[in-house]
């Protein structure tokens, strides 16, 4: 069965972020100064646990959920993880992907394919260590993340999807190193325009490159010619190398915002969900969850919330949104 909000769009994606907690601390997302450490991170006893996931995204199947995506934080930091995908890969007809930074992806990467992962979106900011370690802030470098993507490929966790947000003055520079190597390893690079999700980032307009600048400057070395979407309401817009070199995406969610197609739903680690990646206040699953709400009650919930829906921020963005006491991304994930 098919639910539609005020805007008559469907639920089709269901993103659940495991844990808040991650082994980075990229300036745009969790800045040490504020997730330093005396940072507040959730407790093992308010975080759903395996179960309770299993059992809500059952349910949001039934509304006509047909990908999960697992996110965090950093979702590969939680423990036992390939028991949890296990429990989801038993549900019929799902796209079952995760996002990750990769650092913990060569040492999972079987594991977690044995376990009924579909395939992996990997982020990375910039091959140039000096620029990627001041984005990630922890002094990670870019070789081992490269690893996990292709302990992840010969691991057949493919299509293999690389996410690099790009800010200005701190990685534009990084655009054509990185379409270069990754048309060369035959991986889909995608180009995030930088966002002003969460409170915590410092978000300003200007820091934003935008879709059209960043495939000029592709397009003026490697020609390229757009593609149509796999999907209606897919979020990157896809692009292909002429000489048929392989593709690359830009997701331009500031300067050509996609809400009217936005069949997303973020279920955070502690169990709120949020109808935008936006939202300041999510919907509690877990007190239902917890106080033995049955499946028919939770599944009313969420038609009920899905059935309210009026989100599209990124068309609304202002001066004035642009403050609002947003959720962090390291909350409900990307
Ligand atoms: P595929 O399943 O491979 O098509 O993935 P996807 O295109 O949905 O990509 P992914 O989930 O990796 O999203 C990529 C990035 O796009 C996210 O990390 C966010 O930064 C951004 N993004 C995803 N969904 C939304 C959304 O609903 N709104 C906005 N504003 N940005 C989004
Ligand atoms: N703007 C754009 N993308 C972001 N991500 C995290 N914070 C932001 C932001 N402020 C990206 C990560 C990762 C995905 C989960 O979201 O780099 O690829
Ligand atoms: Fe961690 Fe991803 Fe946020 Fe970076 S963007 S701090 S890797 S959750
Ligand atoms: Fe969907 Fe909100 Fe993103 Fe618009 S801003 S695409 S409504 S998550």
């Amino acid at each position: 069965m098919s639910l539609l909000d005020t805007l008559h769009r469907p639920l089709r994606d269901l993103r659940i972020s495991v844990t808040d907690r991650c082994n980075f601390r990229c300036v745009y997302c969790m800045p040490k100064e504020v997730f330093g450490p005396d940072y507040q991170f959730l407790k093992r006893g308010q975080i759903l646990t395996f179960e309770e996931i299993t059992r809500l995204a059952k349910l949001f199947a039934t509304h006509g959920v047909r990908k999960i995506r697992l996110t965090g934080g950093e979702p590969l930091v939680r423990k036992g993880l390939p028991e949890l995908i296990k429990m989801l890969a038993a549900i019929p007809n799902l796209d079952l992907t995760l996002t990750t930074n990769g650092a913990l992806l060569a040492q999972q990467a079987h594991a977690l394919e044995a376990a009924g992962l579909n395939r992996v979106t990997v982020s990375l900011d910039s091959l140039d260590d000096t620029i990627f370690k001041a984005m990630n802030d922890v002094d990670f470098p870019a070789a081992k993340v490269i690893e996990g993507m292709d302990a992840a490929a010969e691991a057949g966790l493919t299509p293999i999807k690389v996410n690099m947000v790009v800010k200005r003055g701190l990685n534009e520079t990084s655009i054509l190193p990185m379409a270069r190597f990754f048309r060369e390893r035959g991986y889909i690079l995608r180009f995030i325009e930088y966002m002003d999700v969460g409170h915590s980032n410092g978000w300003r307009m200007n820091d934003v490159v935008s879709a059209k600048e960043i495939i000029e400057t592709i397009h003026r070395e490697i020609p390229l010619e757009p593609l149509q979407p796999n999907y209606s309401g897919e979020v990157a817009n896809r692009w292909r190398y002429q000489d048929g070199g392989g593709e690359i995406g830009v997701i331009a969610s500031v300067s050509q915002p996609f809400c009217g197609a936005c069949n997303r739903v973020r279920l955070s680690a502690e169990g709120a969900l949020y109808t935008c990646l936006f939202g300041t206040e999510g919907h509690d699953f877990r007190a239902l969850l917890r106080n033995g709400g049955t499946d028919e009650e939770i599944s009313q919930r969420i038609a009920q919330v899905w059935t309210k829906r009026a989100d599209r921020y990124s068309e609304l963005r202002s001066e004035k949104t642009i403050g609002l006491p947003k959720v962090e991304m390291s909350h409900i994930g990307g």
